[in-house]
């Protein structure tokens, strides 16, 4: 940039309300460092600032104008003594400090920040850096709705060796599965263990009384209902526990006997159709709390739950719908046959084929679901047609967002 456009800037800066920064050192035209590993994209930069009130007023290339005050710009610093240069985590502690007063502000290089407070504390801040950090103020306060939808959906589909070799095809994957609470990956060897080499692409799974991963076939002596030939009616996962984990893997082996289609219903589109036609239903849903268990000879693992638990702005948070674990609602003598009445007309709706999503897995093929936002079933199936061999484990959010994440910084 020329000197004359750089000291213009400045200038503005002083024309605005604050003293001109002088004496520092620009470290050439790069960006300063803002000890983030996540690539802030540089698509705006600073045209001018201006004080207003206790901080600033950033004016950007395509005129929008964020103001921050200065507590936040100082607590915000990245430099050496106010971020760990390994950690990078925040070392600046806001309790101990004066209350930040700006002092000088102008803009470097391409257009980046940089302040001086009135102690002579200097921060430099990266345009796309703080760019993000607006967008960020702004998504918070748009919840992301679910994504709803019924028996016509297409699941996303993704292939294997795109999945296990490049960083992107792994990422389209995750943020697929993120977004629709299902995606399936296809044309994998159809291997004991391969589900496993998949799914360590992201994390190790989440253990459970099922063990690390656990195969889901017909058993002599079986501790769950999925390791038998019954059909099973659309559920969550693990709902006895007070936190289940957030998605499941079902790896197909074979499938090769007659039934064991697969079924998926949208938690989040049932609950909407129960609150629209029974909102009474709904409610009483939501207020009572029943019991679910899990017992075998390991472990006897509880919790009580309402089957609709809602978040404190009364969103549905989740479904605890799995007939099997649930034990009994603890409410009244009076409220009880209505509570089954409400319990039914939820049943009734996940029953309903509109809703049901049916695929048939085919070996090589895994599906990965959101155990919040889909409910998973099975048709029954007749053993002495043929075999049925599918392998299973758990993921939990908090890796997948992460991995979405790493995926990008490549
Ligand atoms: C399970 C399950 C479905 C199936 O293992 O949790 O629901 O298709 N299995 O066997
Ligand atoms: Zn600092
Ligand atoms: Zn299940």
């Amino acid at each position: 940039m020329a000197n004359t456009e750089r000291e213009a800037r400045a200038t503005a800066a002083v024309a605005a309300g604050l003293g001109q920064v002088t004496g520092f050192q620009e470290a050439g035209t790069g960006r300063p460092d803002m000890l983030d590993l996540d690539p802030a994209p540089l698509d705006h930069f600073l045209k001018a600032v201006r004080a207003e009130g206790d901080g600033l007023v950033l004016i950007w290339d395509d005129g929008l104008e964020s103001r921050l005050p200065a507590v936040w710009l100082r607590d915000n610093c990245a430099c050496r003594l106010c971020r760990h240069s390994d950690t990078m985590e925040r070392l600046y502690l806001a309790i101990d400090a004066a209350p930040p007063v700006l002092a000088g502000a102008a803009l470097l290089g391409e257009g980046h920040l940089l302040l001086r407070f009135a102690d002579g504390h200097e921060s430099r801040f990266d345009a796309g850096w703080l760019r993000q950090r607006m967008r960020e103020i702004e998504q918070a306060h748009a919840a992301a709705a679910p994504h709803l939808w019924d028996a016509r959906f297409a699941v996303p589909r993704f292939d294997h060796d795109e999945v296990m070799e490049s960083e992107a095809g792994l990422g389209r994957w995750l943020e697929a599965l993120l977004d629709c609470g299902i995606a399936l990956v296809q044309n994998a060897p159809a291997e004991e263990g391969e589900m496993l080499s998949i799914i360590r692409r992201v994390q190790e799974p989440r253990e459970t009384n099922f063990g690390r991963s656990f195969n889901v076939r017909s058993e002599p002596k079986p501790n769950s209902s999925a390791y038998t030939t019954i059909a099973l009616e659309p559920h969550a996962d693990l709902v006895n526990w007070a936190f289940p984990p957030d998605f499941q893997a079902l790896f197909c082996i074979q499938n090769d006997a007659a039934g064991g289609g697969s079924i998926f219903v949208n938690a989040f589109s049932v609950a909407d159709a129960l609150y629209r036609i029974s909102p009474g239903a709904f409610a009483l849903l939501s207020r009572t709390p029943v019991g679910f268990r899990f017992q075998d000879e390991g472990c006897d693992i509880r919790h009580e739950a309402p089957v609709i638990e809602l978040d404190r702005e009364g969103r549905v948070r989740r479904l605890r719908f799995n007939n099997w674990l649930r034990e009994r609602p603890l409410c009244t003598a009076e409220e009880m046959a209505d509570w089954y009445a409400a319990y039914q007309a939820l049943w009734g709706l996940i029953r309903d084929p509109g809703y049901q999503l049916r695929l048939r897995l085919a070996p090589g093929e895994m599906v990965v679901f959101d155990n919040v936002l889909c409910l998973h079933g099975r048709e029954a199936y007749d053993p002495s047609s043929g075999g049925r061999h599918l392998q299973g484990c758990y993921m939990d959010r908090d890796w997948v967002k992460s991995r979405i994440r790493l995926s990008r910084r490549a």
